[in-house]
């Protein structure tokens, strides 16, 4: 019998493209009026990052984005997701414009353009100014969300005739819990949980603003949205009991960001269950922080399953050691998240558009032989996922951009260099890039907007 194997197109609008942030692949660190941010001063504490790597020259994405941008466009990506350091723009977050800061940016976004790249600029990937946090004590206090509000109007002045997507802030549990609760980010501090939840919220207070300033500055065509990294639930079977099992655990995580901003309040348990520890806020926060956004961006690596346990209370099952990861123990592999994920966000708070602001797959990946780096464990994974996001698209759910984490290798954080995330190798010595088979497949996928 003869088979004939079908393509299964994503919608005609789908917007495909890649991922990176500011300080992890622009290096340049102190160059041209750039300030330090609370990660380069992280970084330079002995045993924060692995190898005692720094920000300082990364990827040397600040001279080579000619080049970079060339790739991604001759790759077949048409979007292209990218980050402005704040204290480039600032050198110490607030003060006098740091003019050469505008002029990188602004070479940055003609390139792009003029390679059919749309830019979907994030306002703030982590990166705070050292300044911020001397200051003023960084997201701890209501000033840090005046002076973004100021970066905010400064930086969509200066790009909105060109810039029409926006994305304020970056995974908000990285810079406020991560980073001031458990310390294992840039500031790296351990303060009382009344402390996080307060971050928390001024974090919520900096999108706000950041909302505000597209509304007042923008331009015509202008869109905002959040890129947060919602922990996904997966129901263990698509029953009722385990779907409501699931989403019920979706609605309390999400205590913190989605739900103040898509119904204005936090809700009463989830305020009750924090007690004395609860953020202080004032009149006016809920408004800034609930106004609608265009879009919701999220970022999907991984899920947890859930089924409604014998008691009728949702139980958040355990991986067992064996259970499949990435060499980035924390990323399990559960396509099922991409499906979940998203469902949720529509389905719960009514989200009419999301994009997939990455997702991608951290490997401590071997070096180019003759020219090659078969990253087959990628390329897989990555097809499972896509596979997972055509049946949420199937069923309706509204997902309209996908964006893979990462272009290239470049600075994981507190896993350093080692751990590459990019489908091109970074080679670190000579800044060579070689784009590994997990490009050449993505770029196939890009040309057929269908899993190939
Ligand atoms: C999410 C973050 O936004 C990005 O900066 C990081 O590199 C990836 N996750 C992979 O961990």
């Amino acid at each position: 019998m003869p088979i004939k194997p079908k393509l299964r197109p994503f919608p005609s609008h789908f917007a495909w493209g890649f991922a990176a942030a500011a300080p992890q692949i622009e290096g340049a660190a102190y160059t041209d009026g750039k300030g330090p941010s609370v990660w380069d001063t992280f970084a330079r504490i002995p045993g924060k990052v692995a190898n005692g790597d720094t920000l300082d020259v990364a990827c040397d994405h600040y001279h080579r984005y000619p080049e970079d941008l060339a790739m991604m466009a001759a790759l077949g990506a048409k979007h292209y997701r990218l980050s402005i350091a704040w204290p480039r723009i600032f050198s110490r977050g607030h003060g006098e414009v740091n003019q050469k800061g505008i002029d990188f940016y602004n070479r940055l976004i003609d390139k792009a353009l003029e390679l059919g790249l749309t830019p979907w600029v994030t306002m703030y990937h982590w990166d705070t100014p050292q300044g911020i946090e001397d200051d003023f004590g960084g997201w701890r206090n209501r000033d840090t969300v005046k002076a973004f509000g100021v970066y905010a109007d400064t930086i969509v002045k200066a790009f909105g005739d060109r810039v029409k997507h926006w994305i304020t802030l970056n995974e908000i549990i990285c810079f406020t819990r991560m980073s001031y609760g458990t310390g294992q980010r840039g500031p790296g501090l351990m303060l009382p949980e009344q402390v996080v939840n307060q971050t928390y919220h001024h974090a919520m207070m900096a999108h706000g603003e950041g909302v505000r300033a597209v509304r007042q500055h923008g331009g015509p065509g202008a869109r905002v949205g959040l890129t947060d990294c919602s922990e996904a639930f997966i129901p263990l079977s698509e029953t009722p009991a385990d779907i409501e099992a699931a989403r019920r655990v979706f609605v309390h995580e999400n205590g913190r960001v989605l739900e103040p901003m898509y119904t204005g309040r936090y809700a009463p348990e989830f305020l009750a269950s924090l007690g004395a520890d609860a953020p202080h806020m004032e009149p006016g926060d809920l408004e800034l922080i609930s106004q609608a956004t265009d879009f919701l961006g999220l970022n999907v690596y991984r899920g947890r399953f859930v089924r409604a346990g014998a008691d009728g209370k949702p139980e958040i099952l355990p991986f067992p050691p064996n259970y499949p990861a990435a060499d980035a123990e924390w990323l399990t592999h559960t396509p099922q998240s991409i499906y979940w994920a998203p469902r949720m966000a529509a389905e719960i708070y009514g989200v009419e558009s999301i994009a997939i602001t990455e997702n991608g797959a951290g490997y401590n990946d071997l070096p180019p032989v003759n020219g090659e780096v078969l990253d087959l464990h990628r390329r897989d994974y990555l097809r499972n996922y896509l596979r997972e996001l055509q049946r949420a698209i199937d069923d309706g759910v509204p997902v309209d951009a996908y964006f893979l984490w990462s272009f290239m290798d470049n600075f994981e954080w507190a896993d350093g260099y080692q751990r590459r995330f990019g489908v091109v190798y970074t080679n670190y010595e000579t800044q060579e890039r070689t784009p590994k088979a997990s490009a050449k497949w993505y770029s196939q996928v890009m040309a057929a907007n269908a899993i190939v």
